[in-house]
């Protein structure tokens, strides 16, 4: 049951960040785990801490701290959010995606989002960058749950096409551009904190995920209500539990988002680089 009136406190939040900076640009992106140092690319980059927008909760998690960012990838403006919230640190789903309704009232239209994964696939391996084609959602619960607000989107959203096919082709003709090697696979979500389970990880992908993380899909659904575009940019941080034995650590996951945010970077500042017009070279 949604108490707040999300729709009022997305639109207090906006306002105070267009009346600090003016109109914002319409392309966001979150950073993931470890993915933080993504936004060492920005330049002329203005930061506001979370604790300073109206509404926003707080981020609980080592590896994400809370700031808002407006700068410039490349040629192109964009919005970046360090830090989420995830649904295992006990936010309610109104919370772990009250940043993207932020973004829908900020006039946001492309969203970028960003996570560390593990995958289950074993075509692939930990470094790559993946594309998310599809997800499943397997958090046992969906963001929209609730009395739908119509200001926000319509009650039944279609989810035939989550991730931008036109975003995904892009992406891809820009990793082949600067040689980035980009994958594409299928994101599972599941609600955290623990890792899985090596059976679970059987179990995963025998119906169909090539990746598992705990994030990125509430966003995505919720992204979609609000009209977004979406892309995600999926990091292979280890491959999931059981498919080579070795255990999984939090530490690790964090070291391979910084090892691939340069690549990753470079990905996403072609791919703004091509909405806001033009080959970014
Ligand atoms: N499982 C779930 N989430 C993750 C993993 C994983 O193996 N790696 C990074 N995030």
């Amino acid at each position: 049951m949604k108490t707040r009136d999300q729709f009022y406190e997305a639109n207090e939040a906006a306002l105070s960040v267009v009346e600090t900076l003016g109109q914002p640009p319409p392309i966001a992106i979150v950073l993931g785990s470890g993915l933080g140092g993504l936004v060492d690319r920005l330049t002329d980059s203005v930061s506001i801490p979370y604790g300073q927008i109206p509404h926003f909760p707080r981020p609980t998690v080592a590896g994400h701290s809370g700031h808002l960012l407006i700068g410039s990838l490349g040629n192109a403006r964009v919005l970046a959010l360090q830090g989420r919230f995830h649904y295992y640190e006990g936010h309610e789903f109104d919370a772990v995606t009250f940043p993207i309704r932020f973004l829908q009232r900020l006039g946001v239209t492309t969203l970028v989002l960003t996570a560390a994964a593990g995958a289950i696939n074993q075509d692939l391996a930990a470094g790559d960058l993946v594309s998310v084609t599809d997800h499943l959602n397997l958090i046992g619960t969906n963001p929209l749950r609730g009395p739908n607000d119509d200001r926000f989107g319509v009650r039944f959203l279609d989810m035939t096409e989550v991730y931008s096919s036109r975003l995904r082709t892009i992406a891809h003709e820009e990793a082949e551009r600067i040689g980035v090697k980009l994958k594409a696979g299928v994101y599972a979500s599941l609600p955290g904190p623990t890792y899985e389970t090596p059976a679970e990880i059987r179990m995963l992908r025998a119906i169909g995920a090539d990746l598992v993380g705990m994030s990125t899909v509430p966003e995505a659904i919720v992204a979609r209500h609000a009209g977004m575009e979406v892309l995600a940019l999926v990091l292979v941080s280890n491959m999931a539990a059981g498919v080579t034995g070795a255990a999984i650590a939090h530490d690790d996951v964090l070291e391979a988002g910084k090892q691939a945010a340069p690549r990753l970077g470079a990905l996403i500042e072609g791919v703004v680089g091509r909405l806001s017009g033009g080959p970014n070279r």
